[in-house]
């Protein structure tokens, strides 16, 4: 039985269209999505709806703000076996509506990831991916993966000029990236295949200025979504906010003290492990990616199924140890619940170009006017503003959240 709701999920920005879920998935969603939080047992009414896979540990750049690139992986470099994959989607696939397929690694260097792909599109699974852009020359496994049903491949591609792109993408030639994202173009419509092609750029200080040529070169080059991201300046336990951040703030991910390079504290709390989890290519299971050596392990999928380990007291301790933030563990000191932002998520710029350009034009007036409303902290105004007209708070919400 198939439900006639269609709905979205969001990843990345990117929004999959779900359309005939089976009604025990998207009920598992709906309860899920719209659970209050059981802060007595700490148990979640159903299972995650979206799994972050990690196909592949080991990476061919060295990216001076990746844990992968700066070498801080500590777990043994190893990609996941199709054998594995398929083990944690069968146990899964009545509830997983979408795989992000990527993590610390370069997705591409594992031969198996268009089975994979395949495995899960055949089971109704939306998949996204992310790659460096270093593998799309070779034909026969970059059509392996356009025809395996994959939903959004992400190509990460920051500067149009080289001196720049080498300053992040390090042991990276642009040359070869723009020849390989010309090609994956070029297959998409020879194969006449649906895979949505999102030029990912990654905003530092060196290549801000760069953003209105980048938008005008996805247009030309043929890409369905250019969206521009917010670098993460922590790596590990150091933080680089001084050398990398962009100069304009909208394009930083956080708010910092006056003429200082000093983040605002603000502790938030973290929903990741109420709805998500991530494995690694180990089979390690953890809350989210900024765990990338599995302090925070709560179980591991080779030894036993995601569904028991969901479901287990380990991981109801894990919880109730996020949510109260008793021990205050480097992983969440370091990551973004724990600083003020200077935007409303991280992705900071987006064009589809698969929609009229008034629209999109439209979709960026809405975008600035919510980042203003947020930057001015204008919400609950708002809101106590339009309080007496049920209709109108309602919309409020919408545009806003
Ligand atoms: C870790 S990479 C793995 C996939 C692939 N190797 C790639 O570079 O696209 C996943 C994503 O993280 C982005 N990324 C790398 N360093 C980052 C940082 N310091 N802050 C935020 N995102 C970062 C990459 O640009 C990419 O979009
Ligand atoms: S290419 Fe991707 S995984 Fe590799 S070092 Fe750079 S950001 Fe990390």
């Amino acid at each position: 039985m198939k439900t006639k709701q269609k709905f979205t999920i969001e990843c990345e920005a990117i929004k999959f269209d779900m359309i005939n879920v089976p009604y025990k998935k998207y009920h598992n969603f709906l309860q899920v999505k719209h659970q209050k939080w059981d802060i007595k047992n700490f148990k979640v009414p159903g299972f995650p709806f979206y799994l972050q896979i990690e196909p592949t540990n080991m990476c061919n750049l060295s990216c001076p703000l990746c844990p992968r690139g700066m070498e801080l992986l500590n777990r043994k470099q190893m990609h996941m076996r199709y054998k594995d994959f398929k083990i944690i989607v069968d146990d899964m696939d009545e509830y997983i509506l979408l795989i992000k397929l990527f993590d610390k690694g370069e997705p591409f260097l594992n031969p198996e990831l268009p089975d994979m792909i395949q495995y899960a599109s055949e089971r109704g699974i939306k998949t996204v991916t992310s790659t460096n852009a270093h593998f799309l020359l070779n034909n026969k496994y970059v059509s392996r993966i356009l025809k395996s049903g994959l939903s959004a491949l992400i190509i990460s591609i920051d500067s149009l000029k080289k001196d720049i792109y080498e300053k992040y993408r390090i042991g990276g030639s642009l040359d070869k990236a723009l020849l390989g994202l010309k090609n994956v173009i070029r297959l998409k419509r020879e194969l006449k295949v649906n895979t949505l092609i999102n030029l990912r750029m990654l905003a530092n200080r060196y290549n801000e200025t760069e953003i209105k040529d980048m938008i005008k070169f996805s247009r030309s080059v043929g890409v369905d979504i250019f969206s521009v991201k917010n670098l993460n300046p922590s790596c590990g336990l150091s933080d680089f906010d001084k050398e990398f951040i962009p100069n304009n703030p909208i394009y930083r991910r956080y708010k910092y003290k006056k003429n200082t390079f000093e983040r605002i504290q603000e502790n938030s709390y973290c929903d990741k492990i109420w709805y998500t989890c991530e494995i690694h290519s180990n089979g390690d299971v953890v809350p989210c990616c900024e765990d990338y050596n599995g302090e925070l392990k709560f179980g591991n999928v080779y030894e036993k199924p995601l569904s028991e380990i969901w479901n287990s007291q380990t991981t109801y301790d894990l919880r109730k140890r996020l949510f109260l933030r008793k021990d205050s563990n480097s992983i969440c000191k370091k990551c973004y619940t724990s600083f003020k932002h200077s935007n409303l998520g991280s992705i900071i710029e987006y064009y589809d170009f698969t929609i009229p350009e008034i629209i999109t034009n439209l979709k960026k007036i809405l975008f600035i006017t919510k980042r203003f409303i947020y930057n001015m902290q204008l919400y609950p105004l708002i809101l106590e503003k339009v309080k007496k007209f049920n209709f109108l708070e309602e919309i409020v919400h919408k545009i806003i959240k």
